[in-house]
């Protein structure tokens, strides 16, 4: 056992060896192609919902895992070592759509949604970014016309992961715009409903197996029941749910850079130049020393978060800092794993280009770094 796992129960450790033996299995076959193509096919969504990765958190009587955020931090890390599209999949399935639904929903909502979100039966998106509407999120333009027992919901939204296969949505959407962010709704919108529009896929940098679209809706008719809490509850529904995600985001920064990390010492060790294995030489060894001591010190935060969440501790903080972390060593990491790969590391082939590409998308979703600096600059300032 290496110190990596110090801290691991049994059941987590468990946890870790079966999705890391899959990640292997499944998903490093064919990552290229998926990256290159831009697509992911529905048999390996299907696979990681029988392996009971879509509802990891959410409690059996949903249909979900019932294990603890550490367990869903090993899931999410040892995919994103591999398949970072994979990753963030499966991390804004659980933190994202089924933890808002689980713990502020109707026992009706959860009877019509959670189950089948838990078991991978239907697969979640989280709708809350707008063309004019990224860090700022408060500046909703979607529009939720409150009309007795139902809003009549207009406008589009960006960058939404899973947009183009999922089937319900938590979409956010004003309907008092006087009271600002206390006038936003959160509703549950299916992908069927008469005037949803899935918009266009983006070709992205980084996470192409990821699938990213714009969503339009054009006078969606949304039975109030699937408002989810009081009027107005939207926006705090929002953040309560992105602290557990930018969890999950800092747990994928931390796979992309343990898979770079990885690739680039076997590679040390293999690749010769002046007579030796290029890990003998000082310039390399200092970077594979870099590189493992962020690795562990962004390990040791997102499991302090994680802990901080388990043990129903505030967790605003130590979420934003794993995030801000993990993301940053992804990057650092995953440039100098192309750099020992030298001309290697810039072909496909070698996987860290792809690695790097992936890396920068950490930096920017659930949050940028810049939000996360303001996040715990706040929480260290609260009196
Ligand atoms: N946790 C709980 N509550 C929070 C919170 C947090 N982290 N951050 C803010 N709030 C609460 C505040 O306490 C405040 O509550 P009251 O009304 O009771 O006072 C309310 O929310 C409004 O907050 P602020 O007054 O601080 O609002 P602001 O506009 O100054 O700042 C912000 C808000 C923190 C910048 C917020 O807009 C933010 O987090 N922006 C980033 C948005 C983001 O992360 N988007 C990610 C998109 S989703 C995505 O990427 C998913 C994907 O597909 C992978």
């Amino acid at each position: 056992m290496n110190t990596s796992n110090l801290l691991l129960t049994e059941e987590q450790f468990a946890v870790q060896q079966a999705v890391r033996d899959f990640a292997q299995r499944e998903l490093w076959a064919g990552v290229i192609e998926r990256d290159e193509q831009a697509y992911f096919p529905d048999e390996l969504v299907r696979k990681m919902s029988e392996m009971g990765l879509m509802g990891m958190m959410v409690s059996p009587e949903y249909g979900g895992g019932g294990m603890d955020t550490i367990s869903y931090v090993l899931a999410v890390e040892e995919l994103s070592k591999v398949d970072a599209s994979a990753g963030v999949m499966v991390s804004v399935n659980n933190s994202l759509v089924c933890y808002g639904l689980e713990h502020f929903g109707t026992p009706s909502q959860k009877e019509r949604y959670l189950s089948r979100l838990a078991t991978g039966e239907i697969l979640g998106a989280f709708a809350l970014s707008e063309p004019e509407a990224g860090s700022d999120a408060t500046s909703q333009q979607t529009f939720a016309e409150d009309k007795g027992d139902h809003y009549v919901l207009n406008g589009t939204k960006n960058w939404i992961t899973n947009g183009g296969r999922a089937d319900v949505f938590l979409v956010f959407a004003q309907t008092h715009p006087a009271l600002k962010h206390k006038g936003i709704n959160c509703l549950i919108v299916e992908k069927q409903w008469k005037g949803f529009e899935v918009g266009k896929k983006e070709n992205k940098l980084g996470i192409r197996g990821s699938d990213t679209h714009a969503i339009h809706f054009n006078d969606v008719i949304v039975p109030k029941e699937n408002r989810i809490g009081n009027d107005g509850f939207g926006f705090k529904l929002a953040m309560n749910t992105l602290n557990g995600g930018r969890i999950g985001i800092a747990a994928q920064a931390l796979g992309i850079a343990g898979g770079a990390y990885e690739l680039a010492l076997n590679y040390a060790q293999e690749r010769k130049t002046f007579g030796k294995a290029i890990a003998e030489h000082q310039a390399i060894q200092f970077k594979l020393a870099d590189m493992a001591t962020q690795i562990e010190a962004a390990r040791l935060l997102c499991y302090r978060a994680a802990l901080d969440k388990d043990l129903h501790q505030d967790y605003v903080k130590s979420a934003a800092m794993a995030k801000l972390f993990a993301s940053t060593v992804a990057m650092n990491t995953t440039v100098e794993a192309v750099q020992i790969h030298g001309g290697y590391g810039f072909v496909r082939e070698f996987h860290v280009e792809r690695m790097m590409r992936d890396a920068k998308i950490t930096q920017i979703y659930e949050g940028t770094s810049e939000i996360q600096k303001m996040v715990i600059a706040r929480e260290i300032l609260k009196k």
